[in-house]
C-alpha cells in the first residue's frame, strides 16, 4: 500500500483534467459548488430488500464511475453499524462513494484501490471542506492491507468487482485487478480479501460486501453465494443477506424481451453483512447450532 495524499492529487490535477477508467472518461471536477450535504429525505432501511431508484446525487456523488454503488448503501451501513469518530474501510473504493459518506457522517475512513486513477477520482470527490474526520487514501491491493493495523477497523463496507464481469483496467492490464480473473481464480483471491478483512476488523464488528451474480450459456452462476462461503470460511458469521434491486440497467429492463428469452434479466445483487465474532467460542457455538457449514 502506498498512501496517496491530497497534495499528490493537487499535483496530479495540474496536468490532468480527467482519467480513463476502462473506456470511460471520468472528469476530475477539481472544485465543487455543493448544493446539499445529504439526501433531502432519509429513511433508514428496515427490511432485507433495498431499492434506490434515485441513486442519490448529493455532495460530490456523480454516479459516473463504472460499477459505483448508490451512496444510500454506505449511508445505511455506516449509520447502522458505527458511531461518529469510528473507522470505516473500503478496500476497493473506486470513486470513493463510501469515503464521501464517511466524511459527511463524521466518521474516519480508509480507502484503497488497485488503480491509481481511481484513487485520483476518489480524492477529487473528497476535495471539499467538511467536519473534522481523518480520511486516508491508498494505492494498493485489497489482498494485502499492510499499512492497516490488525483489529483497528469498526466497519468494512466494500463493493468488489465480480469475476470477469465489468473490467476496470483491461486497457491498463493491471495484473492485480480482481475483475480480470476467471471465476475459479477470483474465488481463490477473494479468500485473501476475506482473510485480510477479518484481520483488520475489531472483534464484534461488521464487514458488508455488495456482490452480484451472472449467467453463462443462459444459466445462473451464483458467484455471490460462493463469495459468501469464502467469508464464512475465513471465520465470519452471517448477520444479513440483503437483496438490493438494480436500477441502473433501467434501459435494459425496458427493452428486455422476456418473451423471446427463456431466462430472466438478473435485477438484484446481495449485500452480505458479516460479523467478526467476539470470541472463538461464539463462532463454534453458531456453527454447531446451525450445523450446515
Ligand atoms: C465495483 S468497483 C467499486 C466502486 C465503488 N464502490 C464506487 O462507488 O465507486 C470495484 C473497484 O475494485 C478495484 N479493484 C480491483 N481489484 C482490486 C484489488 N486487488 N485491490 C483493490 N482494489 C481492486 C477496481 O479498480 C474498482 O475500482
Amino acid at each position: 500500500m502506498k498512501e496517496i495524499t491530497m497534495n499528490d492529487y493537487l499535483e496530479f490535477i495540474k496536468e490532468n483534467d480527467f482519467v480513463i477508467i476502462e473506456s470511460v472518461k471520468v472528469k476530475l471536477n477539481k472544485t465543487w459548488s455543493i448544493k446539499s450535504y445529504g439526501p433531502k429525505e432519509y429513511f433508514p432501511e428496515k427490511t432485507t430488500v433495498w431499492s434506490f431508484p434515485n441513486r442519490g446525487s448529493w455532495a460530490t456523488h456523480k454516479g459516473n464511475y463504472r460499477g459505483n454503488w448508490s451512496p444510500y448503501v454506505p449511508r445505511n451501513l455506516i449509520l447502522k453499524y458505527t458511531n461518529k469518530g469510528d473507522w470505516v474501510l473500503d478496500q476497493m473504493m473506486g470513486s470513493g462513494t463510501t469515503l464521501v459518506e464517511a466524511k459527511l457522517l463524521e466518521r474516519n475512513a480508509i480507502g484503497v484501490d488497485i488503480n491509481l486513477d481511481a484513487v485520483m477520482v476518489a480524492l477529487d470527490r473528497l476535495n471539499f471542506p467538511y467536519g473534522q474526520s481523518t480520511i486516508k487514501t491508498y494505492w494498493g491491493d485489497a489482498r494485502n492491507l499492510d499499512k492497516i493495523e490488525s483489529q483497528s477497523i469498526d466497519l468494512i463496507a466494500t463493493h468488489p468487482p465480480y469475476a470477469n464481469m465489468i473490467s476496470y483496467t483491461k486497457n491498463k492490464k493491471l495484473s492485480d485487478d480482481l475483475s480480470l480473473l476467471s471465476p475459479e481464480e477470483y474465488l481463490k483471491e477473494m479468500r485473501k480479501v476475506a482473510e485480510e478483512s477479518y484481520r483488520v476488523l475489531k472483534p464484534g464488528k461488521v464487514c458488508a460486501i455488495l456482490i452480484g451474480d451472472t449467467r453463462k450459456y443462459k444459466h445462473y452462476v451464483p458467484i455471490a453465494f460462493r463469495v459468501m462461503q469464502v467469508f464464512l470460511e475465513a471465520g465470519f458469521i452471517l448477520r444479513e443477506d440483503i437483496i438490493k434491486l438494480q436500477w441502473k440497467m433501467k434501459a435494459t429492463r425496458e427493452k428486455w424481451r422476456a418473451k423471446e428469452y427463456d431466462f430472466y434479466l438478473i435485477a438484484h445483487e446481495h449485500i452480505f453483512v458479516f460479523r467478526k465474532p467476539e470470541k472463538e467460542e461464539e463462532y463454534r457455538k453458531y456453527k454447531l447450532s446451525v450445523n450446515i457449514f
